[in-house]
Order: structure tokens, then C-alpha cells, then sequence
């Protein structure tokens, strides 16, 4: 039994098949309405979200299974003092496959360690979010047809935000990639994710200056300033608009740009935006769909 709590439990051959899979559901629906029929999927959501939970809810549908779970702590157990170790040993009496969403990092690994069915890790704290990333992959395989020789900027905050973490380091295992950080000094790349990025021997720049480098970049993810993880509102408000995409910064983008961003968007996309064909955020979301139907196929082990 497999859980999947960090994205580099998954080598890069597994990756591939899960974008195959997810590109075959895509292309033939029907054949996989029935894969899980009689399944459980528990949502175990500890923190806000739209996309991560719902997605996970109607690919569970999708394939013809069933959904129980809550959506904040505050109607859990947890609000009485239960130990997430104790909710996954209960969980697993009831479900099949857990997704878990947890304002601790690492929440998730303990659970998965404690539990006796496949837990997911759908995002802890400011640490990882590795099906955001499989999202990611996915969006960008579908857009470009690869997963190499690409130079992706990542612009906003890189510090709280999980699924930069997570997918910086998908990418760090592809042949030529070219990172570039953009973010204001306060909210750079912490160390830990920069070390596995060095270790990739991958080029990198770190800068403040999205309009210099916008011509470069093959893939643009944009990010919302992360506000829950910040120690005070003061530093969120003079920081949360650093960066906003409007059209007028696009001028002398690559007419293949794609941008990206995992969503909720606050203001750092202009909605102006959403219609240039180079906007990919919302087929973004509906990836995240498919590329979750075809994780719980692989967890459950289902032909
Ligand atoms: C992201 C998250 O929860 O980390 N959202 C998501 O899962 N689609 C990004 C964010 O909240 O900014």
C-alpha cells in the first residue's frame, strides 16, 4: 500500500504513466466511470479550499465511487483534541483512500504513517502540495508536449507557497530547465528547497524584476501572496501587490507563453488576462480532475 505525501516519492517513469493515464481519461471518459465503483474516498480538509477538495470529490465521482469527509477542522474531532494519528486509524475503518489537507506540516505523513489505507497529501502548512504539482505537470505536458528544455519563472510568494516548493522540485529531475525566481526579498525561495535545486545542477536566477525577464520564459506561474501564513497583516498589505500580471507586461512575452497559477487568484492576475490565449489556469483546474483521477487509480491499485 502506497500513500503519497511528497512529490519525489514518485519517480519520473510513474509521473509520466500518471500523465498518460490522465491524458487517456481525458480522451475516453466513459471507460473509466466504473473503476471504482463501491470505493470510498475521504476528504479530510483541516484548512480552506475550493479546487483541491472538489476536484478530488468529482474525480472520485468520476469514477464511479463515493465521497465522505469534512471541510474544516471545526466540524472534525480535532476541534475536541483528536490527534490526526487517531483520526487516520479511524478513517481507515471507513474509507478506502484519504486526501488530507492540514494546516501543520507534515500533519499528512503522520496520518499515513497511522493509517492502514493510502493517504494523499492534498497540501501542509507552507511545505508541499504534490498533486497541485501533478496538476502542473500535466497543464504544462498538455501545452508544450514536454517536460524538459523550458525556462519557468515562478513570481510571487516562494516562500509560504507549497505548490512552488512541490513542483520546483517535479522539475528539478528534467534535462534543461532553467528556474527563474521572482519575488520580493522577503518572501525568496527558503534554503531547503534552493539546496535540492543546487544539487540538480539545474541554472538558476533570483530577481525582483519580472518585466527583465519576462521574454525568457517558456512557462510563467504566478502566485497569490500567501496571507494565513504570515506573522502579521502589516507585512501581508505591504507586500501582497508586488506583483500583478496586466496585459501592458505581456507585450514582450513569447507568444507560447503559458501562465499558470494554482489558484484562488487575488489580484495578482488582472482579469483582463483571462482571455489572452496564453491564460492556462483555469484548464489548469480542470486538469487537476483528471490527473487526481488517475492518482486513485494508481493508489487503489486499479486496472
Ligand atoms: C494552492 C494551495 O492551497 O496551496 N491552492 C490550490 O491548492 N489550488 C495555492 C494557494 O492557496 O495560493
Amino acid at each position: 500500500m502506497r500513500s503519497l505525501i511528497d512529490i519525489l516519492e514518485l519517480n519520473t517513469e510513474e509521473i509520466e504513466e500518471l500523465i498518460h493515464k490522465a491524458n487517456d481519461i481525458i480522451a475516453n471518459p466513459s471507460k473509466y466511470s466504473e473503476k471504482c465503483r463501491g470505493k470510498k474516498l475521504a476528504t479530510l480538509f483541516f484548512e480552506p479550499s475550493t479546487r483541491t477538495r472538489l476536484s478530488f470529490e468529482a474525480a472520485m465521482y468520476e469514477l464511479g465511487g463515493n465521497v465522505l469527509g469534512f471541510s474544516e477542522a471545526q466540524s472534525s474531532s480535532a476541534a475536541k483534541g483528536e490527534s490526526v494519528a487517531d483520526t487516520a486509524k479511524m478513517i481507515s475503518c471507513y474509507a478506502d483512500i484519504v486526501a488530507m489537507r492540514h494546516p501543520k506540516e507534515g500533519a499528512p505523513l503522520v496520518a499515513a504513517m497511522n493509517a492502514t489505507i493510502p493517504v494523499i497529501n492534498a497540501g501542509d502548512g507552507g511545505h508541499n502540495h504534490p498533486t497541485q504539482t501533478l496538476t502542473d505537470l500535466l497543464t504544462i505536458y498538455r501545452e508544450k508536449g514536454r517536460l524538459d528544455n523550458l525556462t519557468v519563472g515562478f513570481c510571487g510568494d516562494l516562500k509560504f507557497g507549497r505548490t512552488v516548493h512541490s513542483l520546483i522540485n517535479a522539475l528539478s529531475r528534467y534535462k534543461n530547465i532553467k528556474f527563474v525566481l521572482v519575488s520580493p526579498e522577503e518572501l525568496k525561495l527558503p534554503g531547503y528547497v534552493k539546496d535540492n535545486l543546487k544539487k540538480s545542477g539545474l541554472e538558476y536566477v533570483q530577481t525582483t524584476d519580472l518585466d527583465a525577464v519576462m521574454p525568457e520564459l517558456d512557462i510563467l506561474y504566478m502566485t497569490r501572496v500567501q496571507r494565513e501564513r504570515f506573522f502579521n497583516e502589516e507585512d501581508y498589505l505591504r507586500l501582497r501587490d508586488t506583483y500583478i500580471l496586466r496585459p501592458e507586461r505581456l507585450s514582450n512575452a513569447k507568444e507560447d507563453l503559458s501562465i499558470l497559477h494554482p489558484l484562488p487568484r487575488v489580484n495578482e492576475i488582472s482579469v483582463a488576462i483571462d482571455n489572452d490565449p496564453r491564460a492556462c489556469y483555469f484548464k489548469q483546474a480542470l486538469n487537476g480532475k483528471f490527473i487526481r483521477m488517475a492518482l486513485i487509480l494508481k493508489l487503489l491499485e486499479v486496472e
